[in-house]
């Protein structure tokens, strides 16, 4: 075991995890995909561009997931669920990392011209400032960095992750002018996990008030794509809106996102079926230390 010590598949106890060695897998595949097709020449004409759409993307998909993770952690009563949290935050650094690498590459190492873009171009003003908010937070993941900061601050510095996965989302949405459809789902999904971290701060994440948070988040979602079409595109943002009744366009981005938030009522309905939890789970499921 102890050559293999280095990989991040060890519990505290130093014994495997087969759960963080599942999550290693997972976070790791896209890139290996991404990099095979890069090699084997099958990203279309512009590859560069093609993977550093995919990377950004994976990037902001994997920090939903470890958004996704503390109420998950509520709700189940699994505290193992938060051995995978640091890896996933850790490897939404990395897409991102490659993402920003990508574009350093695209410009032929020019970095005095990665420089000027970044402060001349909005999108990319947006993208760095994000990027240097994740830097920061996988800078102060470790625990000495816990321990040093103190609980409360690190928390206060941790929660910057939601306006911080507003950020990647407005910047990766500013590319995708027409079509932004994943974008406004993971926007629907990132009001829905902020939905769930005040309702677990008020000890109110049961399963009606979760069914309540999949209505909003529907609802919700729907706005915010009529208002990205209202503002950034000159498309009738009113048809848009109305197409969200009509069943044969299903399933729009509230519809998805919707269905999606719709995951958290059911894992409370269920999760005492297969846990021990306490009944009396759904109050006061903010625990005191680090909740993220
Ligand atoms: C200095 C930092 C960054 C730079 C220079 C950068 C650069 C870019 C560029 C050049 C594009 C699109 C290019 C095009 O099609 O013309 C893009 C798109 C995108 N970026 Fe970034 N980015 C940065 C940070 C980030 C971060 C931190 C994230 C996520 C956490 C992110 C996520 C995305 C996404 C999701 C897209 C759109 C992908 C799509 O819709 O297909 N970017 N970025």
């Amino acid at each position: 075991m102890t050559s293999l010590a280095f990989l991040p598949v060890f519990d505290r106890q130093g014994r495997f995890s087969a759960l963080k060695a599942a999550v290693l897998i997972a976070v790791i595949l896209p890139g290996l995909w991404i990099g095979w097709r890069l090699a084997a020449g099958q990203m279309g004409a512009k590859p560069i561009t093609a993977a550093l759409h995919e990377t950004g993307l994976w990037s902001v998909r994997l920090l939903l997931v470890t958004l996704l993770v503390t109420p998950l952690r509520a709700l189940t009563w699994q505290n193992r669920l938060l051995q995978v949290r640091r890896m996933l935050g850790v490897s939404a650094l990395a897409y991102a990392l490659i993402h920003l690498g990508l574009y350093v590459f695209d410009l032929k190492f020019d970095l005095v011209k990665v420089a000027s873009e970044i402060i001349l171009r909005f999108y990319l003003t947006i993208g760095f400032a994000a990027l240097m908010a994740m830097a920061a937070m996988g800078a102060t993941s470790f625990d000495s960095s816990i321990r040093r900061l103190g609980a409360e601050r690190w928390n206060r510095l941790h929660s910057l992750i939601y306006p911080l996965a507003l950020l990647t989302l407005w910047h990766g949405a500013l590319q995708s002018k027409i079509d932004a459809s994943e974008h406004i789902v993971m926007t629907g999904l990132l009001l829905a996990l902020m939905g769930a971290r005040i309702l677990r701060r008020q000890g109110k994440l049961t399963p009606l008030w979760l069914l309540g948070l999949a209505g909003v988040t529907a609802m919700a979602t729907s706005l915010v794509e009529y208002a990205w079409y209202a503002l950034a595109t000159g498309l009738p943002a009113g048809r848009v809106f109305a197409a969200n009744l009509m069943l044969e366009l299903a399933p729009r981005p509230a519809h998805i996102a919707g269905m999606l938030a719709l995951t958290l009522p059911l894992v409370a309905w269920t999760a005492p079926w297969f846990s021990s939890a306490p009944k009396s789970r759904y109050s006061g499921t903010r625990q005191r230390g680090v909740t993220g």
